[in-house]
């Protein structure tokens, strides 16, 4: 028997004993909490080393991170400042976030204050993230005077209280609050109209189904400003980067352009993917359609919305922005060389996914969905020569 038939016996087996009936399904994807994360270590499949679309809108967001701490309150007389970063995975990103963070803060002391507090630096995130890989780089800085803050690691969902009350001066959260608390219940329920079929996401999906999603993600927005009002103190500010649409786009259309819409990961090659399992038996038509990807794309009207629901904050900034899927050098690079463009789309998917998948399939299946993920993508060499954005939206606000 050859090694890819003896793959799909051991898928196939493994997916029967644990076949997943609508209830398990329900309990991961309202569990979200305690599974999702960026995929951990330093591996090709990792976040650390697949975070370049995090990376580019970190670098579109530095200048006005430091522009907005340039002009923010300073806390005199305050012995430390708080900072947390809020969904910080694991890698550069959310180190290279915090020394700008420190160095901006350390600056305007320095400048306007005639004391120097300590800094304190809390990397929040889901207990699944791979702190260990974190706190391990970390330890690159060898003592506080090369890292200038102190650190500690909080884990726990920002859509509840993480930290006690006025305990912050500054919030920031990059790339990260897109993602739901849970798959809506109603797109799970196979009697609802909000019943999902033969989609991975959201974008292009029905009516009733979209409507679900931005229901979940308007509740969790006002939770998730709820707990930062109590958390952050009166002065303090809340710097967001997220995923996000045009205001032109209604909720269906996820993304902002068709060629956008084509190639992001979570549409046509990932449904391409699915229905690769279904086709050659490995799953069931209901377990593929039970798959939903917990992440949603706000508009800065709905934004705005839940801030003025949530009162506390003043809004600084609110902008919507487009930043290339990658650099043209990459994209010929990719042109010349398909099957190493499906390898790095895969990886992609590995770091963000892979986590909920396993969660949904079990352990064998999600590596069979991947492949042929890599495969549908390296295949598809018009869809290649076309350019995807990344939409995102950056808010700064500060505590009232
Ligand atoms: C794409 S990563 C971004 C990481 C980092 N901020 C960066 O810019 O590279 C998104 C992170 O958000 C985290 N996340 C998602 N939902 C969360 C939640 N409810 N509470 C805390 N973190 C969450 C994920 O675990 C993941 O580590």
């Amino acid at each position: 028997m050859d090694s890819t038939r003896l793959v799909c016996v051991a898928a196939k087996k493994e997916n029967m004993e644990h076949m997943y009936t609508s209830n398990q399904c329900q309990t991961w994807t309202r569990e979200l909490h305690r599974i999702l994360c960026m995929q951990g270590g330093d591996h090709d499949g990792s976040y650390a080393k697949n975070s370049e679309a995090s990376a580019s809108a970190l670098a579109l967001c530095k200048p006005m991170l430091a522009g907005a701490i340039s002009s923010m309150k300073l806390f005199q007389g305050e012995p430390s400042i708080r900072i947390a970063d809020l969904g910080c995975a694991t890698g550069h990103n959310t180190l290279s976030t915090m020394e700008l963070v420190v160095r901006s803060l350390r600056q305007r002391y320095e400048e306007d204050s005639d004391h120097m507090p300590e800094f304190e630096a809390f990397f929040s995130d889901l207990p699944s993230n791979d702190f260990n890989s974190l706190f391990r780089s970390l330890a690159s800085f060898t003592d506080t005077m090369k890292r200038p803050y102190y650190a500690a690691g909080v884990p726990g969902s920002f859509y509840q209280r993480l930290f006690s009350k006025g305990k912050l001066h500054m919030v920031v959260s990059l790339s990260a609050l897109h993602w739901l608390s849970q798959i809506p219940d109603a797109v799970l329920d196979k009697q609802s109209p909000s019943w999902n079929k033969g989609r991975a996401w959201i974008d292009g999906a029905k009516k009733e189904v979209v409507e679900a999603y931005a229901k979940q993600s308007e509740e969790d927005l006002t939770a998730f400003l709820q707990c930062r009002k109590e958390e952050i103190v009166e002065g303090g500010m809340l710097f967001i980067l997220m995923a996000g649409r045009p205001d032109s786009q209604q909720p269906e259309n996820q993304l902002s352009d068709p060629d956008t819409r084509a190639k992001h990961p979570f549409t046509t090659s990932m449904d391409e993917a699915w229905e690769d399992l279904l086709n050659e038996g490995l799953i069931d038509e209901e377990t593929r359609d039970m798959f939903n990807i917990p992440a949603y794309m706000r508009s800065t009207e709905e934004i705005k919305k839940a801030f003025d629901r949530c009162t506390g904050f003043e809004i600084q900034q609110l902008e919507f922005f487009r930043i290339s899927e990658h650099s043209k050098e990459k994209q010929e690079e990719w042109i010349r060389d398909p099957v190493s463009y499906g390898r790095a789309k895969a990886n992609l998917v590995r770091a963000t996914l892979k986590p909920i998948v396993e969660a949904h399939l079990g352990q064998i299946l999600p590596e069979e969905l991947f492949k042929r993920f890599e495969k549908r993508v390296a295949e598809d060499l018009a869809m290649l020569h076309k350019t995807c954005f990344y939409g995102v939206i950056v808010v700064c606000a500060i505590r009232k």
